[in-house]
């Protein structure tokens, strides 16, 4: 979702600006912009449809430059890409310029209003009428802080705001209202910077704020203020972020994806470093900030996300009351939000979101919040607003992911349900202790299991170059490996733009065999397990109608691959780990068709990394 990046000091903000918004692309966007206060006190603005490689092209040729400016990076939401629609937007009278992520619901009527008291609106979206509202306060007298604290009360909706006025120079204002994305303050001894993400602030400090709800922050080159929803001064601790820029560095990589994909051996060993117990096959999580006494009184847990995390929360809810025997379901968290669910302060919820930013899965936790549910954040994003929400988090540390399609998260996530689940059965005694020491000395064999996986890649993109004619696919699994369906299904859709569609198999007979036949190959997910048999049916009535089937099964499956066309092995793994394991070939299939399509798969069309709007 759109990106913001604003910098203020004694350096030039051009360059500061165009950097940021490069890193920031990684967000998804479809048009760039910035305004600059320039030493003849103007500001100008220039914005461009496309690429930052565009923007930066026609700032060069403007020879654009001076010491405070603001950037954004759009993703259309209201009104087409174009020019006019692009940000930042300025006023009337070209006095304020500003840049928005979010969505103001009553944007028609704030619209229609400014228009009626005489404003000219030139673009179709709901941004611009923000920076109409600052210029009629401004015009009243008012400091630009108070003039976008006035105006935003006037909203509908969530979103954050980054402001500059021409006749307030050196300073720029920004302010998140509601959680639709973050912003986060960039103090160092050069200049000020506020951005809609960390990343971009890194390349010069790591000293940083995360703005909550209703607060502002009001930078100079010197100085930092922080003001509440009232407009009245309040202390900020400024936290030293552990992230470096490095990060966000693809290395000899051809795609962030690619690298992450294969971070992700390494990866898990660290999401498991000093929390599994190998000599005593214990779990340890010190972060759970629940007692043994809450922990035996959850009658329920109810897990929340969307997308992949969804996906992630599906698994986690079947490890959770398979080991921990406590009822639980994942929920889609843009349904689960506007429905009345039956949850209290018995009711553990569990936030699964990598950025800890999506918008559905915030408004989600504040419903749960308001039912006095405990809450629990897992996260790749320390700082984000769902650690803020949550009581605790558990942090994935999969590291800083950039490619939109979530691949290693996902991974570490369920790595952390899966010791999640052991965690809160060992305190409500519900697994055995030799079955314990065997689900904790599995995990041991995780990280190797992914590395000879991905080892065979040349196999796999073999595969995945046979499919680039497909335009359906069907993935199919049984247990944990419904959800690993669909999460195969959802990473050929999103970046190999091939329709796919992943079920659970036993559903087959009750509608989709209709659409069996040799154009949609079937990917059927069969590894080792008290589910093989049925889903060497499910196999055996695929082929039966004439469909191809590519199926990955444990290595020294003796039936299946006797079946069927093309054949992945896992390692031997349990049914949970397996799962596990699944994801990695179908994240190279995906990868692969992708790249054999000619398609960026670490920029999908029409995708956002971190979608802060509903
Ligand atoms: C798909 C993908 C998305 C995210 C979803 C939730 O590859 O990455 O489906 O999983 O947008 O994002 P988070 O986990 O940040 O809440």
């Amino acid at each position: 979702m759109c990106g913001i990046v604003a910098y203020t000091g004694s350096a030039d903000a051009v360059p500061i600006l165009l950097k940021g918004l490069k890193i920031l692309e990684y967000r998804g966007y479809d048009s760039a912009g910035v305004a600059i206060q320039t030493s003849t006190g103007a500001t100008e603005v220039l914005k461009t449809p496309g690429r930052v490689e565009e923007l930066d092209a026609v700032v060069a040729e403007a020879d654009l430059s001076g010491h405070t400016g603001i950037g954004h990076t759009r993703w259309a939401t209201h009104g087409v890409v174009n020019h006019q629609n692009a940000h930042p937007h300025v006023s009337c009278d070209g006095e304020v310029a500003l840049v928005h992520n979010g969505i103001v619901e009553n944007y028609l009527e704030l619209r229609a209003e400014l228009a009626a008291n005489g404003h000219t609106l030139t673009s179709d979206t709901d941004s611009e009428a923000v920076v109409h509202l600052i210029e009629t306060h401004l015009k009243a007298g008012e400091s630009l802080e108070d003039a976008l604290l006035h105006a935003t009360s006037r909203l509908k909706g969530a979103g954050t705001f980054v402001a500059s006025a021409r006749s307030q120079p050196g300073k720029i204002v920004g302010m998140r209202m509601g959680n639709a994305g973050g912003i986060v303050v960039g103090h160092s001894e050069d200049g000020n910077m506020l951005a809609s993400d960390l990343l971009a602030v890194l390349p010069y400090t790591n000293r940083v704020v995360y703005l909550d709800s209703g607060e502002q922050s009001i930078i100079t080159d010197t100085s930092v203020i922080y003001r509440d929803g009232n407009g009245d001064v309040i202390d900020k601790e400024v936290i030293i972020s552990e992230r470096t820029a490095e990060a966000a560095e693809r290395g000899a990589f051809p795609h962030f994806m690619l690298k992450e994909i294969h971070e992700q051996s390494e990866r898990v060993a660290s999401a498991m470093r000093g929390r599994v117990d190998f000599e005593n096959g214990s779990i340890n999580l010190p972060e759970i900030p629940f007692s043994d006494e809450q922990i035996r009184n959850f009658d329920q847990v109810v897990l929340v996300g969307m997308g992949t995390s969804l996906h992630s929360a599906m698994m986690g809810a079947t490890l959770i009351e398979s080991f921990a025997r406590i009822p639980a379901k994942a929920e889609n968290a843009s349904e689960f939000r506007y429905k009345n669910p039956v949850i209290d302060e018995n009711t553990l919820v569990i936030a699964v979101t990598q950025s800890g930013e999506t918008a559905d899965t915030l408004a989600a936790m504040e419903g749960a919040g308001e039912q006095n549910a405990k809450q629990l954040a897992i996260v790749e994003l320390d700082g984000s607003q769902a650690t803020r929400m949550a009581h605790g988090t558990l942090l994935v540390r999969a590291g800083l992911e950039v490619a939109v399609a979530s691949t290693k998260t996902m991974t570490n996530t369920v790595v952390c349900l899966y010791m999640l689940a052991i965690h809160m059965a060992t305190i409500r005694g519900t697994m055995a202790p030799e079955v314990r020491k065997a689900a904790v000395g599995e995990l041991a064999s995780l990280p190797s299991g992914i590395s000879s996986l991905i080892s065979q890649e040349k196999a796999f993109k073999a595969i995945a170059e046979s499919l680039v004619d497909c335009h359906h696919l069907l993935y199919l699994g049984r247990g944990f490996m419904f959800p690993a369906a669909m999460e195969g299904a959802l990473k050929m859709k999103e970046i190999a733009y091939i329709h796919a569609e992943g079920y659970a198999a036993g559903e087959m007979k009750h509608g989709v065999n209709a659409l069996i036949s040799d154009e949609m190959p079937t990917i059927a997910l069969a590894p080792a397990g008290h589910l093989h048999e049925k889903m060497v049916s499910n196999v055996n009535e695929v082929k039966a109608r004439g469909g191809q089937v590519i199926a990955i099964v444990t290595e020294g499956d003796e039936i299946v691959p006797e079946i069927v066309d093309k054949v992945i092995e896992l390692p031997a793994a349990s049914e949970a780990l397996s799962a596990i394991l699944s994801l990695v070939p179908m994240q190279l299939l995906a990868y692969y068709t992708a790249v054999a399509l000619d398609q960026d798969p670490d920029k999908p069309r029409n995708l956002a990394k971190t979608v802060t709007v509903e």
